[in-house]
This record gives structure tokens, C-alpha cells and sequence, in this order.
């Protein structure tokens, strides 16, 4: 090879290692939570569609409702050197060490659907969440409209402790609680984020509210607890969505199933698809440096029974719920 013919297939070596990784070159880890429920399975699968979309290889790491898993499952993406890595953490804390070797190894972190502590604000590259204060200010606010100033007791089922979308949605519905003196949040326990807790402290909700009769509301941190809970009520004889007012979060197709059938009044959207624009994020960053906001904020709808249920649990069932 001639002198110019080696630095012109020199020249071309570099100009290929600069440039941005494609698409389908991409490939990103996703330390998921878990199946805790309906909302959950649907982020998965929405996931995956989402990646195969954009010809993005997603590697999921299915940590069983563990924050030890999540950060094993990150070490061995860094471990593996994949492009990105995606972590929906199931608790706020103790996240910086772990998000530490990953930036020290460049490797961009997105967080989905749940948020971690102010701490970790430089460790990663966006979070994709809703806002989830919002969304108990949200249901209070039905409820406060439903109940029109009559005094109401409600009973709250909360999600995971920790989780920041616990701490917010309890925090939101409570700033509504407060600015209405007829509303009192008389019980509130976690039921887990699933159905089968969410049933079990119904139960013991019901049997220390005299069978349910000093009970005005249920407010769930997420639809399949108020689920389980619709389940209790029938159980115990009393008629949800009449008897007791219910209002959840997360718009699964059986929430809409049960306000069809007048078994539940009131649910706040949340979107299954927080991979679609953290993916975009990602694919920006990656080929052109672009910086993304530092949250990408996703939708807070309320749904009652004048939406038609049961057209929305059609259009929502095959979704992998
Ligand atoms: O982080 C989102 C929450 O996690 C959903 O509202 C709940 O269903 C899930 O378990």
C-alpha cells in the first residue's frame, strides 16, 4: 500500500470510529421492578415493542420487587459495556454508588416511571415519569368533587414503601385532604402495588370500620389494590362504586372492566409507554450529543364512568396488561 493510499484508509478507520453508533447497534439494559401488577406487565411488553420499533436490542433484567437485583442486574450492564442502561427503581434510595460506576464507565442512565432521590440528580440522564403528586392531587380532587362537601372517611392502600410514587400520590392526595375539612383519611396501610395485598388490608379495613359502614371512599395508589379491594367490598356484602366510592391510578383495562359494571368510579391515566421517548432520548444523545431535559414529564388523565369503560378496556386489552 502506497503512503497516500495508508493514510486515506487511515483517515477512513477514524472517521468510522467517531462516528455515532446506529440503531440497530444499540443496545440497552432495562433493570425492571418486576409483574407486581397490571400497569407493570404492560411497561414491559409496551418495552419491548417500543425497542423493536427502533431495531434497539433491550436486555430485561426482571428483579422481583428487589433493590439488591436492580442494582446486581446494573453491575452486570456495566460489566457487559451495553450503551444505556434503563432503571425503573423500586425504592428513591440508595441509588449513588451503583449509578456512580456507571457514569464512571459512561454509560448513560434513564430512569422509567419512578424517581430516586435528589442525591442522585447528576447520575443520570433523564427520568420518563409522570408526575405523581399530581396524581393523587388528581384523585382527591374527584373525590372532593364527588362528595360535594358531605363529610366522607376514606381508607387509602398505598404502594411499595419507598417508592417514590407512593410518597408522592400520598403526598398529592393529601393536599387535597387538607384544603377540604369534610374529607379524612381515617385509615392507611400498603397493600404492595397488588391485587392479592390490596385485598388483604381491604379486609382488615372493613372489619375495623363496622363492616365497612364508616367507610366513604377508597383512594388506591394503583388499580389492581383497588382490584383486590373491589373484591373484599363484594365479599363483605357491600356494593362498591355505590356503597363506597373508589378512585385509583394507572387506567388497567379491569379498572375500566369494574366502572363498566358500576363497581368502581374514578381512575388517573398512567402511560405503559415511558420507553418509547427515553429510547428517542437515548438514540439523540448517542448520535448527536443532544442533551435531553432532565424530565420528561408524561401525561395525568382522570377517567369515570363517562368516558365509555368498556370501549377503552377493548382498545386497552391487548396491550399486555
Ligand atoms: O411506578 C408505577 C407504579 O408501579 C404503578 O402505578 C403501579 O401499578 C406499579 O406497580
Amino acid at each position: 500500500m502506497t503512503s497516500k493510499a495508508l493514510l486515506a484508509a487511515t483517515a477512513l478507520v477514524a472517521i468510522t470510529l467517531s462516528l455515532p453508533a446506529t440503531a440497530a447497534e444499540l443496545t440497552v439494559g432495562f433493570s425492571q421492578i418486576g409483574s407486581e401488577s397490571g400497569w407493570r406487565a404492560a411497561e414491559t411488553s409496551v418495552s419491548k415493542s417500543e425497542a423493536g420499533k427502533r431495531k434497539v436490542t433491550l436486555k430485561i433484567a426482571d428483579a422481583q420487587q428487589k433493590q439488591e437485583n436492580q442494582i446486581k442486574a446494573i453491575r452486570s450492564f456495566i460489566a457487559q459495556g451495553v450503551d444505556a442502561i434503563f432503571l425503573a427503581p423500586v425504592v428513591s434510595s440508595g441509588w449513588d454508588a451503583v449509578l456512580k460506576e456507571a457514569k464512571e464507565a459512561k454509560i448513560p442512565v434513564v430512569l422509567l416511571d419512578r424517581d430516586i432521590d435528589p442525591s442522585g440528580k447528576e447520575l443520570y440522564l433523564t427520568a420518563v415519569t409522570s408526575d405523581s403528586v399530581h396524581e393523587g392531587a388528581v384523585a382527591g380532587e374527584w373525590l372532593a368533587k364527588a362528595v360535594a362537601g358531605k363529610a366522607c372517611n376514606v381508607v387509602e392502600l398505598q404502594g411499595t414503601v419507598g417508592a417514590s410514587v407512593a410518597t408522592n400520590r400520598k403526598k398529592g392526595f393529601d393536599s387535597v385532604v387538607a384544603k377540604n375539612a369534610n374529607l379524612k383519611v381515617v385509615r392507611s396501610q400498603t397493600g404492595d402495588f397488588t391485587r392479592a395485598k390490596g385485598k388483604e388490608v381491604m379486609e382488615s379495613f372493613i372489619k375495623a370500620e363496622g363492616g365497612g359502614k364508616t367507610i366513604c371512599a377508597v383512594y388506591a395508589h394503583n388499580d389492581d389494590m383497588m382490584v383486590g379491594a373491589i373484591q373484599a367490598m363484594k365479599e363483605a356484602g357491600l356494593k362498591p362504586g355505590k356503597d363506597i366510592l373508589t378512585v385509583s391510578i394507572d387506567a388497567v383495562p379491569d379498572i375500566f372492566k369494574a366502572i363498566a359494571a358500576g363497581e368502581a368510579n374514578a381512575t388517573v391515566e398512567l402511560t405503559p409507554n415511558m420507553a418509547g421517548p427515553a429510547l428517542d432520548a437515548v438514540m439523540a444523545f448517542k448520535a448527536k450529543g443532544t442533551v435531553p431535559p432532565k424530565w420528561i414529564q408524561t401525561e395525568s388523565k382522570l377517567y369515570t364512568a363517562a368516558d365509555d369503560p368498556q370501549k377503552i378496556y377493548d382498545s386497552k386489552k391487548g396491550l399486555g396488561y
